[in-house]
């Protein structure tokens, strides 16, 4: 797997000393009411190519976006993630209250070589979104950029004007992270070392049809956690009181069971498509405690809010059967204590068995397992930055930040 080669330029295979880089990274992190930032994973995660730029003596100018803003709007500015990044860096950051224009055009000339300047949020301009060449142009222009570095993996399936029309101005190549993310995800699901089992979960079955049918193809096991289990623990029949179901996936289900039917057999479908065998119920979201029941044992006013004792026991006995896990999308209701336990379990098995290749899916798993671990995420062989992104790959689409580099 570790062999898979990246089939676009990086920054390793252009000339950027003392060059001034555009690099597009992504600062789109969580914020806490008052504005701090919460989980600063996406920047630490931005700095190996940072440091290497820097070694190579670059001035460097980082794009980012951040939240969703109408217009201008303060509250989403991207000067505190400039400020961690000097502290996790150790080195002086440039903050500019600009994305383009004369005040970037003057801080960009005026930094000096070995230096790193961060923009205000790509977002805060209407061409962002639209993938306005003019913008980008003008990006290129007032950066006074030789190369453009694209490392925001986060955000490669949104094809913005900081990630795909800026590639028409300037020479364009992948950053250290996007080349990871993309070779260990797209490795895991071409070449896994096998057992490849997957475990899956999350609120909805609609929004992991492509990744299941994907797994379906390619996995040899995949487990079944979270809201989404009870969707399909409905459809087999199973009733499971007041927990959230989703309605009208009859028919996505049936296409998808004949498929794992066609690839296992009748017999074997339930050891290859593994649902839970009992579920941690509540009287709602609110419920302080844990119970675990078996499924015919799911009263008609419960809520299934987490996988159960005994599936979390079987599930952690497949995956140290595995040689690769890759995890998309919490076990259970991950944000209340006593319905994080299924998470936990598997997320500990995970941690301790170092012959497992261990891909955590971003976006909510990435935050649990962070959350977790006391080791911020380096228990596991890797923990995806792409939330929405490490999903599209997964599921084998092309993703516009990534097209549009240099081909290798
Ligand atoms: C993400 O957090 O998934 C990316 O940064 C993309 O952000 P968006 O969903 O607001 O486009």
């Amino acid at each position: 797997m570790g062999g898979m080669k990246f089939y676009k330029k990086t920054l390793r295979d252009v000339p950027l000393e003392g060059k001034t880089v555009l690099v597009r990274v992504d600062y789109n992190v969580p914020l806490t009411k008052d504005g701090k930032i919460d989980d600063d994973f996406r920047i630490r995660a931005s700095l190996p190519t940072i440091r290497y730029l820097l070694k190579d003596g670059c001035k460097l100018v980082l794009v980012a976006h951040l939240g969703r803003p109408n217009g201008i709007d303060p509250t989403l500015s991207l000067e505190p993630a400039a400020q961690r990044l000097a502290e996790l860096l150790g080195e002086p950051v440039r903050f500019v209250d600009k994305t383009i224009g004369e005040k970037v055009r003057m801080a960009v000339k005026r930094a000096p070589r070995r230096s790193v300047t961060v923009l205000e949020n790509t977002r805060f301009n209407d061409g962002e979104k639209a993938n306005n060449e003019s913008f980008a142009r003008q990006l290129a222009k007032d950066t006074g950029a030789h190369y453009f570095v694209q490392d925001a993996f986060g955000n490669v399936h949104r094809e913005d004007a900081s990630m795909a029309a800026i590639t028409l101005f300037l020479p364009s190549v992948a950053g250290l992270l996007v080349e990871k993310e993309y070779t260990t995800i797209v490795g895991a699901m071409k070449h896994p070392k096998r057992p490849l089992v997957a475990m899956l979960g999350g609120a909805k079955v609609s929004d992991k049809i492509a990744v299941i049918e994907r797994f379906v193809e390619n996995a040899d096991r995949i487990l079944i956690g979270g809201a989404m289990a009870n969707t399909i623990l409905a459809y087999n029949g199973v009733a499971v009181g007041v927990s959230k179901v989703e309605k009208d996936q009859k028919d996505v289900l049936d296409a998808l069971y004949k498929k794992a039917r066609e690839k296992v057999g009748d017999e074997n479908i339930d050891d290859f498509l593994v649902l839970p065998i009992d579920v941690a119920v509540g009287k709602s979201t609110e419920e302080t405690t844990r119970k675990s029941v078996m499924l015919a044992d799911i009263a008609d006013d419960d809520m299934c809010l987490d996988i159960g004792d005994a599936t979390a026991d079987k599930f952690v006995d497949i995956v140290n059967h595995a040689k690769t896990v890759v995890w998309n999308g919490p076990l259970g209701l991950a944000e209340a204590k006593p319905f994080a336990r299924g998470s936990e379990h598997v997320a500990a098995a995970l941690a301790a068995n170092h012959e497992i290749e261990s891909i955590v899916g971003g976006g909510d798993t990435a935050d649990f397992v962070i959350h977790w671990d006391k080791k911020n995420g380096s228990s596991f062989s890797h923990v995806s930055t792409g939330g929405g992104a490490s999903l599209e790959l997964m599921a084998g689409e092309k993703l516009p930040g990534i097209e549009h580099l240099l081909d290798a």
